[in-house]
């Protein structure tokens, strides 16, 4: 590889450039419905100018819900494709510029669109599908980090403040693995996923656990605490 271009790739990806050049070009685009229901009011409809005017809060929340949208989709063409395992946090690595890239805008795509109960609440399944996420019809989860590595089942519950969460820095290594969550699994309110763990179907995760990373949760178990452990089989009923 040329020198230039190895000298290049010692540096952290362009991260607050992109984000700025999303925000910009998502902006722009969320004004252009204003711009249009503006000029078809004085023109068309001649309204008053203090209707005009009365309807600003409206205005507000179409350019807010247009910009999140955009930025959404252009979240979604942005995403590079990272391999799973253990990386060494070394700028040249592919992976880890990879993700660092992609963390960055799915936050910032997850925050615009924002808090319960306006926000994320009404649309946080089709966000993270929209970002990757394979989730079979029926399922929910509260907050995923890299969705692209998370698959659920039909019909599975990441509860209110439950963070599911693929990746792990440790010392100067990332480790990311896919997090499986089979058919009919319940994570608990407020509980901590870690990368690798697989969730059985029909497993229940206790309320405020920890599942470490590369956890096997079997089918219809239930599991609690900090690590989790397994307390029963699930009561058949
Ligand atoms: C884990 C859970 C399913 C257990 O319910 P259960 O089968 O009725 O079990 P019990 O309440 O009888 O408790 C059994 C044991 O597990 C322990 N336990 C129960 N929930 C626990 C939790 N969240 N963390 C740690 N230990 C827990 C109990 O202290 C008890 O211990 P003991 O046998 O030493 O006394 C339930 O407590 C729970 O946390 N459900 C999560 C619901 C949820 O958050 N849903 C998300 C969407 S709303």
């Amino acid at each position: 590889m040329h020198k230039i271009e190895k000298e290049k790739l010692r540096k952290p990806p362009r991260l607050v450039g992109r984000l700025a050049a999303s925000i910009i070009i998502s902006g722009a685009i969320s004004l252009i419905p204003i711009i249009l229901a503006s000029y078809f009011m004085v023109n068309y409809l001649d309204l008053p100018l203090y209707v005009l005017i009365g309807l600003t809060p409206l205005y507000y929340i179409l350019t807010k819900w247009v910009f999140n949208f955009t930025f959404l989709v252009m979240v979604r063409a942005q995403l590079k494709p990272v391999e799973e395992g253990s990386h060494e946090v070394d700028m040249r690595n592919k992976n880890v510029r990879n993700w660092m890239i992609n963390v960055m805008l799915t936050n910032s795509a997850t925050s615009f669109m924002g808090t319960p109960p306006l926000g994320q609440t009404l649309f946080n399944t089709f966000i993270y599908k929209f970002l990757k996420c394979q989730m079979g019809p029926g399922s929910t989860a509260n907050k995923i980090s890299d969705p692209y590595l998370v698959e659920m089942g039909t019909s599975s519950v990441g509860g209110a403040g439950t963070v599911i969460m693929p990746h792990i820095s440790e010392g100067n290594k990332l480790y990311l693995k896919k997090i499986k969550i089979g058919d009919g699994a319940v994570v608990g309110v407020n509980s901590l996923v870690f990368p690798g763990a697989e969730i059985g179907e029909g497993a229940v995760i206790g309320a405020y656990s920890f599942v470490p990373r590369d956890t096997k949760v079997p089918p219809n178990t239930i599991w609690a605490g900090v690590p989790a452990k397994q307390i029963t089989p699930k009561p058949s009923k």
